[in-house]
């Protein structure tokens, strides 16, 4: 069977290794995010990845995503909510934009992805909804209790919809990675190099010494885990948040 996974925020990070992981293996894909530069660089790695301008957090945005998607590349048969923001403050000083921004992306981002992705899927015999949560959809961590909020969401509306979905040839599933070697990962490094006057080694460490096997998540180890999913072999896993890091929640 052709699949056709859409990838939001594929331009960069985690989903850009997810889009050369899977277009590697034969799928077509559409990367999404709101830079041009980003997207086109990684299509032009892969005659199979093409590339669309939308933000995630515009619904009306969102519904030309899918449909600009399906008439340069068919049908799409698996939906990966990656794109994403993170932004760290105590929590006395999270302004209230800075909490609906963090929302906006992270929950409300993936709910509109997820929505009109089924939309495309309701006419199929094969679906894949993938969300890109966080061990922060599982743990608590201080100073970012707006996108644990958000993740822990995330969680929440995947397992939710895994049940409703349960009798259609679908899953709905979250891989919940720990601290990822990605440019999100270098910009908490140099906001904590920032703030505490750390240099690079001590912020990198304080950020893995969670991870019990002590090193960041690599992007590649993401991207296997979703191209699992998307394979016949995970059918039966629906409704779970598949932590990817080393061990730091269980
Ligand atoms: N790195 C980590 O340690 C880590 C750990 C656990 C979970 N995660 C999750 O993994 C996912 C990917 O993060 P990453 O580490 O790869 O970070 P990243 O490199 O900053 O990627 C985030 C991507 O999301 C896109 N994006 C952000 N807002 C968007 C919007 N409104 N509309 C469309 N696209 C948008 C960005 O592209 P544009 O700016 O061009 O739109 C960017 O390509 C996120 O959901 C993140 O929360 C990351």
């Amino acid at each position: 069977m052709e699949k056709h996974a859409l990838i939001t925020g594929g331009g960069t990070g985690v989903g850009a290794e997810i889009a050369r992981h899977l277009a590697g293996v034969g799928i077509n894909v559409t990367v999404v995010g709101r830079r041009r530069e980003p997207l086109d660089l990684v299509a032009s790695a892969n005659s199979r990845i093409s590339a669309v301008i939308a933000d995630i957090t515009d619904e009306v945005s969102v519904g030309q995503m899918f449909e600009k998607a399906a008439e340069a590349n068919g049908p799409i048969n698996v939906v990966i909510a990656n794109a994403g923001a993170a932004e760290s403050a105590p929590f006395g000083k999270i302004e209230r934009e800075d909490f609906q921004r963090i929302l906006d992306i992270n929950l409300t981002g993936t709910f509109l992805t997820f929505q009109k992705g089924l939309e495309c899927l309701k006419r199929q015999e094969y679906g894949r909804l993938i969300a890109i949560a966080s061990t922060a959809g599982l743990r608590g961590y201080p100073y970012v209790s707006h996108y644990a909020a958000a993740k822990h969401g995330v969680v929440g509306m995947v397992r939710s919809l895994a049940l409703e979905l349960a009798s259609k040839p679908f899953t709905v599933n979250a891989v919940c990675p720990g601290f990822t070697e990605t440019p999100m990962l270098q910009r908490s490094i140099e906001n904590i190099m920032q703030k505490t006057g750390m240099n690079e080694e001590q912020a990198r460490s304080a950020l893995y010494k969670d991870n019990p096997q002590q090193r960041f998540i690599q992007p590649g180890e993401v991207a296997a885990t979703v191209a699992w999913l998307i394979g016949d072999g995970a059918r039966s896993v629906t409704g779970q948040a598949i932590s990817v890091s080393g061990g730091e929640t269980q």
